[in-house]
């Protein structure tokens, strides 16, 4: 067997003259009558072949028989290529291989796409046929950046005194808020175990247990509704670190994150990474996780909307809501159907009423004032009052939502950043960080009456409002922090909560009855009344992290055997039956008419591209 010398990526002027060994697959096939050429690839790249029937008339006559995917192995020589035939496009396109030998490992069916023309098929045929997808070099160089993330991760916790350490696969279920994936016990008959949403309460008992500083790269697994951003099987970088208080995770974990940028993209983060208060994030901005690449912050205007004769504003002002709005540099542009038809669908579909706007015109007599249908319910006064909100200037385009303050929140963030991409304000390749902290601990649930936990329920409050813990709990924050790089949350995590009795008290709060605490996790509470040394920590997306890092807005992309939006593998068909007797070792039987009703209903479908 010839053994390979060099990958075709990697040949260049320097190794003109010498015999090299490359295997890899077909790429392109073309036959010029008396010389054959292809391209060669493999995962470094592509290498061009020639080949001569002067020279070497057996390799000549076999390369007649290939076929585009053939798997081959070409010895030669490597050559300049003539003047003029360089191929400035590809990296090997001043030489080429002549090849003398060629060996034809195996035979390809035609591929059901071309690999250099993939993005013409549509999703559900590459995730079909996945191997062939995953030959294309860009996803091949989206792996190669996750395994990079991977080894830089694990490199930096080893150098700072962490311990890469595995929890079970095979648990119980930790409460992330999400709906768990159940398998069911062979030898406990009956009985199920949960796959982890993350591996919270483990890593919590490492501290309890000594450990000090753990880190791991795991998969963690929650039975939503994949979108753009999320899958159900998705792995974090999960850490926590005994004896710290937020400001040591935040400064070891952004340490990670800064090394990881800089080593892949060259990209320096700042230092330290800004921060910004969760109230100032919503404030500003509607959402917690800001994309601070552009400016255009959300204003409250109820104040002047108050006085003005609008009754939509007015109204909603009255009855407790917010006018809340943002100024689109140089969105007088967009046409009133536009605002009208395409804008306000927008947020209608947000959950928003309407959308009010105003042009920043210049009128007849040559003032520069903001302009529409409902500029006559304003006074000059309070229009000029207006564009000074905003900072607005001629040309702009100021948007408003009247509602309760979080649903024109809910609208209002999304419109900022989609009119942020439409008005070229994005620079490709800007990376902007966050942190958000100061987050409340407690969420109100109207629905079910009672808080939620905002982060998880072994989040500690911060120190000095532990005293709410009893009279204010609404107003309680947490000593919790997200990382938010471009608008997503690439990371989050928190300070715990220690002691036993704090525990209790906000179990109480998010109305888990001592008795639903110990039978869901009393295993843990048990651990906290053995020494639990204060510690915290965090898990940052490693999917999240490699979409910013190779630009791409899908998750699919970053993930090598991905699921659907159905939660479907299309190579693998998984989920699928399973025998009767697997059922029957298990003790389960499925209702096969509600099944099948299901069965029918899961035709492949890949999900949204955002
Ligand atoms: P959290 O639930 O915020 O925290 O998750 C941490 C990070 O994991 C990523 N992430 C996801 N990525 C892809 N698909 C998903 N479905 C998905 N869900 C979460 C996000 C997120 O920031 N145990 C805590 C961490 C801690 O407190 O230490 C936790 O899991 O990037
Ligand atoms: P109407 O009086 O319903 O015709 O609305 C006049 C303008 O106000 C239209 O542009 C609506 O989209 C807008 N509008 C209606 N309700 C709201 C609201 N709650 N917030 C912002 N704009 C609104």
């Amino acid at each position: 067997m010839l053994k390979r010398t060099h990958y075709c990526g990697q040949l260049g002027l320097s190794n003109e003259g010498q015999q090299v060994i490359v295997s890899g697959w077909v790429n392109s096939y073309r036959d010029h009558g008396n010389l054959v050429f292809i391209d060669l690839r493999d995962r470094t790249g592509l290498v061009q072949i020639v080949f001569d029937p002067e020279k070497y008339p057996q390799a000549h006559k076999d390369s007649r028989t290939l076929r585009c995917e053939w798997v081959i192995t070409v010895q030669g020589s490597v050559r300049p290529r003539g003047a003029g035939l360089e191929n400035p496009k590809l990296a090997t396109g001043k030489i080429e291989v002549l090849c003398g030998e060629l060996i034809i490992l195996n035979m390809a069916k035609t591929p059901p796409f071309e690999i250099d023309a993939a993005n013409q098929v549509g999703e559900e045929v590459r995730l079909q046929y996945r191997y062939i997808d995953l030959r294309r070099s860009v996803m091949q160089e989206k792996l190669a950046v996750r395994h990079r993330v991977a080894k830089i991760t694990r490199d930096y916790f080893d150098e700072n005194g962490f311990w890469e350490i595995e929890t079970p696969m095979l648990g119980k279920s930790t409460p992330e808020g999400a709906r768990d994936f159940l398998v069911p016990s062979r030898l406990v008959r009956g009985a199920f175990y949960a796959l982890p949403q993350s591996p919270q309460l483990f890593k919590q008992i490492l501290m309890v247990s000594g450990t000090d500083r753990y880190f791991q790269i795991v998969r963690c697994f929650r039975d939503e509704d994949p979108r753009a951003d999320r899958q159900a099987e998705f792995t974090q970088i999960d850490v926590e670190m005994s004896f710290v208080d937020s400001e040591d995770v935040m400064q070891m974990n952004e340490g990670l994150i800064r090394r990881i940028f800089k080593e892949v993209m060259n990209v320096d983060m700042p230092n330290p990474v800004p921060r910004m208060t969760y109230p100032q994030a919503m404030d500003e901005y509607g959402i917690d996780r800001p994309d601070m690449r552009f400016e255009m912050k959300l204003r409250n205007i109820s104040d002047i909307a108050e006085k003005s004769t609008f009754q939509v504003f007015t109204s909603t002002v009255q009855k407790g809501g917010v006018v809340k709005g943002l100024c689109a540099p140089g969105g007088a542009k967009y046409s009133r159907s536009d605002i009208e038809k395409t804008l306000t669908a927008f947020v209608s579909d947000l959950g928003a009423k309407g959308l009010a706007w105003m042009k920043v015109e210049k009128d007849e007599s040559g003032k520069v004032l903001p302009k529409s249908s409902i500029s006559k319910f304003f006074t000059e006064e309070q229009l000029k009052e207006l564009m000074k909100r905003f900072d607005a200037h001629e040309g702009d385009l100021m948007l408003f939502v009247a509602d309760k303050e979080n649903i024109a929140n809910k609208a209002l963030a999304p419109l900022r950043v989609k009119l942020g991409k439409e008005l070229g304000l994005v620079k490709p390749g800007d990376f902007k960080f966050v942190w958000v902290t100061d987050f409340p601990l407690f969420e109100w649930n109207e629905d079910e009456k009672r808080y939620d936990s905002l982060h998880h329920p072994f989040t500690s409050p911060v120190e000095e409002d532990l005293w709410k813990l009893e009279s204010d709990p609404a107003h309680i924050r947490s000593q919790a922090y997200d990382l938010v790089v471009n608008g997503s949350e690439i990371g989050g995590g928190s300070v715990r909560i220690h002691n036993p009795t704090v525990q209790a008290k906000v179990f109480d709060l998010l109305n888990i009855s001592r008795q639903q605490a110990q039978s869901r996790f009393g295993f843990f509470l048990k651990a906290l009344e053995y020494g639990a040394p204060p510690h915290g920590g965090i898990a940052f997306g490693l999917d999240r992290l490699t979409m910013l890092l190779t630009g791409t807005e899908n998750i699919r992309d970053v993930i090598a055997f991905p699921k659907t939006q159905r939660g479907q593998c299309l190579m693998t068909e998984a989920p699928s039956d399973v025998d009767q007797s697997q059922l029957d070792e298990l003790n389960l039987r499925v209702q096969k008419h509600l099944h099948q009703l299901e069965q029918e209903e899961l035709e492949p479908g890949v999900g949204p591209k955002q």
